[in-house]
């Protein structure tokens, strides 16, 4: 207890992992909510970006890695790993490499249904079959991207690039 007879311990729980996705849009929806909840008070970045990942990470059904790779280097046309959930990940992506760098260069979401197809796609985890990489763009300025794996191949559709087009813009506007 503090000292003023409130407990010690701020309680937090969230219970994303029920979502159902069977209707992906209903599931974004939720989740959505869900996010827009834990990110409401706080503007760090990386802290945002580290709740946002476990979030993802806790609910999205089939996926394999979830998180940010943010603007960086001496000339701020690189790429470096951020707050992530899943296995380590390889830390410095050059711009235009790979599906992040590609999609950080042309300042577009890219939907993978085939890593092993996509040319010079970067391995970190060799489960990983899928991918989807979401810019994130504040007021025309390109802050780094949102990246989901997955070790299903297709895993991502239209439905999923929507949805988590989404949440990248709730997690922009959350956060500094
Ligand atoms: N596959 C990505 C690299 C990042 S990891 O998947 C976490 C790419 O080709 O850019």
């Amino acid at each position: 207890m503090n000292p003023d007879g409130r407990p010690g311990v701020q309680e937090m729980s969230f219970d994303a992992q029920r979502i159902d996705f069977s209707d992906k849009r209903r599931g974004y929806g939720e989740l959505a909510q869900a996010l827009t909840g834990l990110l409401t008070g706080e503007r760090d970045r990386i802290a945002n970006a580290a709740n946002t990942s476990a979030l993802l990470f806790g609910s999205l059904p089939a996926i394999n890695w979830a998180g940010f790779y943010f603007l960086s280097g001496p000339s701020g046309r690189e790429l470096v790993v951020g707050p992530f959930q899943g296995k380590p990940a390889c830390v410095r992506i050059a711009f235009g490499s790979g599906v992040c760098g590609r999609a950080a260069a042309d300042r577009q979401t890219i939907v993978v249904p085939d890593v092993h197809a996509f040319p010079g796609h970067i391995t970190c985890d060799a489960a990983s079959r899928s991918e989807i990489v979401v810019p994130l763009l504040r007021a025309g300025r390109l802050l780094g991207v949102l990246d989901v794996d997955s070790p299903e191949l297709a895993r991502f559709d239209a439905a999923d690039q929507a949805g988590l087009e989404r949440l990248a813009r709730i997690f922009l506007d959350a956060s500094d």
